[in-house]
């Protein structure tokens, strides 16, 4: 990988050392120039012979749906396109067939728990995992996990401190007692490898602006083939239901593929961007993207352990967000902006500055936050 090369797409990196990937990533040139692609085609109403515009953006939809699935191990009709992650959980929350008395699970820190007015009004019970030192236990989850468990929800990278669930275990102890696994890959697409056939679990929510580096207002669902019949749309629009006559009809089919869920316009804007983002980390390839990913995350989790630091981020934790204890931590971030160097600092879930490397990082740009972060803090 030709990091000095790469860079140069960054117009951001000129100015800033950019450590924040899991609040935004940054945008390289060639994302914009798929927002700018669509723009120009509309402008110029660009059309090839009788092809509509909207039958171009439908098409490019579908082929950027494959290119979704081929990245996360899926396949195309396993994907449907949504706004952002919540949308994609609220569609499994809102399309699942509940009974009283069922549950749901999930860890206490989750970054969008699934605590909804849809589980309340159908008399399901919300049960919360308790987060002991930066982490969740399997044995834990095996006590709060029972027969009328419906779904077990947890996030593949956590947003707070990087922890890493083991999505087999998890899936291992909810497929025992026929619950479904939920997970939330926002922190981990683009940053690592998914195979979500691998990790045996049944959906994936995720939104592409961190890692995958755009865009925004536009996400993705992966909803497992064998679950595509049995959750239910829980919005309606053209796309998804035609009125013929006096009754419905359905123009996808409903138990083939999850493009069912979309029921209107989506953000075709962002799919063109999309489409680049894809483009450009597949020609990087995403196993030396992880790669990297994860030897700066260590470098970074080595440098403040060495200094020092109380961590938050587990020490076995391979994970490209890094975190450790602060006090004041919003002040230190915010002095540290003014310096040119971005992270995040929360005062919430104890004070802590999140850092999370992505592949266009060098251990320079490390150095160079510990170095201001002394400055400010001595
Ligand atoms: C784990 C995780 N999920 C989801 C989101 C964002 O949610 P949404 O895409 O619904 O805005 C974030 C944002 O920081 C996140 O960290």
């Amino acid at each position: 990988m030709n990091v000095e090369k790469l860079r140069a797409d960054f117009p951001a990196l000129k100015k800033w050392v950019y450590l924040d990937n899991a609040f935004v990533g940054l945008m390289p040139k060639q994302v914009k120039a798929g927002y700018d692609e669509f723009v120009q085609r509309w402008m110029n109403f660009d059309v090839e012979g009788t092809k509509t515009i909207l039958g171009e953006w439908l098409e490019k939809a579908a082929k950027v749906r494959g290119m979704i699935g081929d990245f996360i191990g899926a396949k195309a009709k396993e994907i449907v396109f949504t706004t952002c992650t919540g949308s994609g959980l609220n569609i499994v929350i809102n399309g699942t067939s509940w009974e009283k008395g069922d549950n749901v699970v999930f860890p206490e820190w989750e970054h969008n728990p699934m605590d909804t007015t849809t589980l309340r009004r159908n008399g399901v019970e919300v049960r919360s995992q308790e987060v002991r030192e930066g982490r969740t236990e399997l044995a834990d989850l095996e006590k709060l996990v029972d027969d009328r468990t419906r779904l077990v929800q947890v996030s593949q990278v956590g947003y707070i401190n990087g922890f890493r669930p083991d999505l087999k275990g998890v899936a291992g102890i909810a497929h025992e007692h026929g619950a479904r696994v939920l997970v939330d890959s926002t922190q981990a697409v683009g940053a690592l490898v998914i195979d979500v056939k691998k990790e045996g679990v049944d959906y994936v929510s995720a939104a592409p602006y961190k890692y995958l580096m755009g865009p925004a207002g536009l996400a993705f669902l992966y909803v497992k083939s064998e679950h595509i019949g049995d959750l239910e749309p829980d919005r309606v629009g053209w796309k998804n239901q035609i009125w013929a006559g006096d009754h419905a009809e359905e123009p996808i089919d409903f138990t083939e593929s999850a493009e069912k869920f979309e029921y209107g316009t989506i953000h075709f804007q962002g799919v063109y961007a999309l489409e680049k983002s894809l483009e450009y980390l597949n020609r990087i390839g995403m196993d030396a993207v992880e790669r990297r990913v994860l030897d700066l995350s260590g470098y970074l989790w080595d440098s403040a352990h060495d200094m020092g630091k109380r961590m938050y981020t587990p020490p076995d934790t391979k994970s490209p967000v890094v975190s450790f204890f602060e006090e004041n931590a919003p002040e230190v971030a915010a002095k540290l902006m003014m310096e040119g160097v971005k992270v995040t600092g929360r005062e919430a879930h104890g004070g802590h500055i999140r850092t999370a490397p992505h592949f266009y990082n060098t251990k320079t740009d490390i150095d160079a936050l510990f170095k201001k972060y002394w400055d400010i803090v001595s």
